[in-house]
């Protein structure tokens, strides 16, 4: 067998932070940011890394708390499901940064998926490549995510965002016309360490918000439901309620143009994140209170799980730039750290590269 290269996309999520996992909507699209996973056949499971330098063979179901599970996991959720998976060399490289928010992992996860389920010929569809992705980072890595990155890894479509449903995954393309206007990642290139474990402890206090009210999902809850809870319970549950609502707004507002709109509603998601569900932190903060209110800068939000990671930025078109250098500058005096900012572009999902 010729070596075989798959990519996959990382995603920006417009809005609807923390709703996958609690039944709500999101609005991701994927970015021209990708890992490539060139697969060929091997006597034994061997995968590299380009970026870390590193290379490792490994038995299941055996895992290294190292990068290289995110593939394991892959294989492990295949022969779980009953494929049998021949063994193979996976050699990755990426020019996603890891940590901004963009969701390296999940682009990884979707890459080796769909490039294994071609080499080896399995059958399946699109949401099973979902499922397994999935798999492997919640039941192999063990960092229990919703669905939103792999979902818009393997769907995403250029020039559109995805209106998910994460309740019965029925999804919508829109649009997503920026002329005039113009979408910037700023990664804070902080990750703090309590990410995952306040992300696992967010879910826990969503679970717990269900139990109080005797629900199965928050799509049942409304406002009078609110007023029964109080403290923490009533923070994560608002949250998430306005959340949702925003993502509807927000979806409307794209279809008329309205990127004003739009814009207002990244900032009461960011001070929401901030305020209600406690997943910002001082960096992310420090930059979307630089450029709100700003001349030509509608909105700005963190984006992804929190703690850290990107913040996402709407503005017309030509205006960033001029806030760009005296941002660094005043973040680099706050923090001692140099953020960085990315141009992004819209991306179709999961793909074979042809021609190598
Ligand atoms: C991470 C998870 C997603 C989602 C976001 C928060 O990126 O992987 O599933 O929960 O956090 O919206």
């Amino acid at each position: 067998m010729s070596v075989r290269i798959f990519k996959a996309p990382g995603r920006i999520n417009i809005i609807g932070e923390h709703t996958d996992y609690n039944d709500g909507f999101v609005l991701p699209f994927a970015v021209d940011r990708y890992v490539w996973a060139e697969i060929e056949e091997s006597d034994e499971f061997e995968v590299i890394s380009e970026e870390f330098n590193e290379k490792k063979v490994f038995k299941l179901p055996e895992k290294s708390g190292t990068w290289a599970d995110y593939i394991m996991g892959v294989v492990w959720a295949f022969e779980r499901e009953g494929y049998r998976v021949k063994p193979m060399r996976i050699r990755i490289h990426s020019n996603l940064p890891i940590g901004a928010g963009l969701s390296s992992s999940a682009a990884l996860e979707v890459a080796v998926t769909y490039g294994i389920s071609r080499v080896m010929d399995f059958n399946i569809d699109g949401m099973e490549i979902v499922k397994i992705a999935r798999s492997s980072e919640v039941e192999f890595v063990g960092v229990r995510c919703g669905i939103m990155d792999q979902f818009t890894a393997v769907f995403a479509k250029k020039d559109h965002a995805i209106f998910l449903d994460t309740m019965d995954l029925s999804y919508e393309y829109i649009p997503l016309n920026l002329k005039g206007y113009e979408i910037h990642l700023i990664d804070s290139k902080v990750k703090h360490e309590l990410a995952s474990s306040e992300y696992n402890k967010r879910r826990q206090e969503c679970e717990e918000v269900l139990k109080v009210l005797k629900k199965n999902s928050f799509r049942e809850m409304c406002e009078e439901d609110l007023a029964k809870l109080e403290g923490v319970l009533f923070k994560r549950a608002k949250h998430v309620l306005d959340e949702n609502d925003r993502v509807r707004e927000s979806v409307e507002a794209l279809k008329r143009g309205d990127m004003v709109k739009l814009g207002e509603l990244l900032v009461r998601s960011h001070e929401s994140l901030r305020d209600l569900y406690e997943v910002s932190c001082e960096e992310t903060d420090f930059i979307v209170d630089f450029l709100v209110n700003k001349d030509g800068i509608l909105g700005a939000r963190m984006v992804g799980g929190g703690f850290g990671g990107g913040v996402i930025v709407l503005s017309k078109e030509g205006t960033f730039p001029e806030y760009e250098e005296a941002l660094k500058a005043a973040y680099k005096r706050r923090f001692g750290k140099d953020l960085e900012v990315l141009e992004v572009r819209s991306s179709d999902g999961v793909m074979e590269v042809e021609g190598n």
